[in-house]
């Protein structure tokens, strides 16, 4: 499939997660500097009305680039639990509460699975990154990594639900691990690296 390509200028991201926005700028860094994100200019954040992450991901991009005239950036993440048939998944964000308090939602996922006699279970983090252009199109790429998740949380990088997610072959969680070494092999990163080669001149 043909895919458009990024025209070059600037490249909004439709964030407003400072740690996604940290992660975005690390990794675009060798590709281009122009980044700026939806809370700098002022756009709104639009409500996340979809039910799939791809969804959710087109509609963050869309509005950014409609909004703006020129292309955007949108992310939509989660942390998927295999015992919780999923969950949080798309609510991954809501699962912290107003306050945006990840300490609560991940108890919250100690407490379910406890409900369900278990400490721990299989989960895997998912990534779509969709590139939106002013004229409405979207072109999108999903990431994936698994693992298993641990309690208590341990460490303090990254930010969201890194402190209990292990990933498969490692014995650190990516709230324990340095930077460098989650972008090798993150969700993101492993969306990043197809929206890359689709989309931009390495
Ligand atoms: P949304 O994509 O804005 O709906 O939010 C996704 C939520 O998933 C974030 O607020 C984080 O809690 C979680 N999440 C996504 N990616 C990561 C990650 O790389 N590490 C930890 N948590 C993540």
């Amino acid at each position: 499939m043909a895919r458009r390509r990024f025209p070059g200028g600037r490249l909004v991201v439709a964030t407003h997660n400072p740690g996604k926005l940290r992660e975005l700028k690390d990794l675009f860094a060798p590709y281009t500097t122009g980044l700026v994100s939806a809370g700098d200019l002022g756009l709104p954040e639009p409500e996340e009305t979809e039910t799939t992450f791809e969804g959710n991901a087109e509609l963050k991009a869309r509005a950014a680039a409609t909004a703006s005239g020129a292309c955007a950036l949108a992310d939509d993440s989660g942390l998927c639990v295999a015992a919780l048939d999923g969950a949080p998944g798309i609510y991954s964000a809501r699962w912290a509460g107003e306050t945006k308090d990840f300490a609560v939602a991940m108890e919250k996922i100690r407490k379910e699975l406890a409900a369900k006699g278990l400490t721990t279970s299989k989960a895997w983090f998912v990534c779509v990154l969709s590139l939106g252009f002013p004229d409405g199109h979207c072109e999108t790429f999903e990431g994936r990594v698994d693992g298993d998740l641990v309690f208590p949380p341990r460490g303090t990088r990254g930010f969201g639900y890194d402190p209990i997610f292990r990933p498969d072959g490692h014995a650190i969680t990516f709230g324990e691990m340095d930077p460098d070494a989650k972008h090798a092999m993150s969700h993101r990163a492993r969306a990043f690296a197809q929206l890359i080669a689709a989309c931009f001149d390495a």
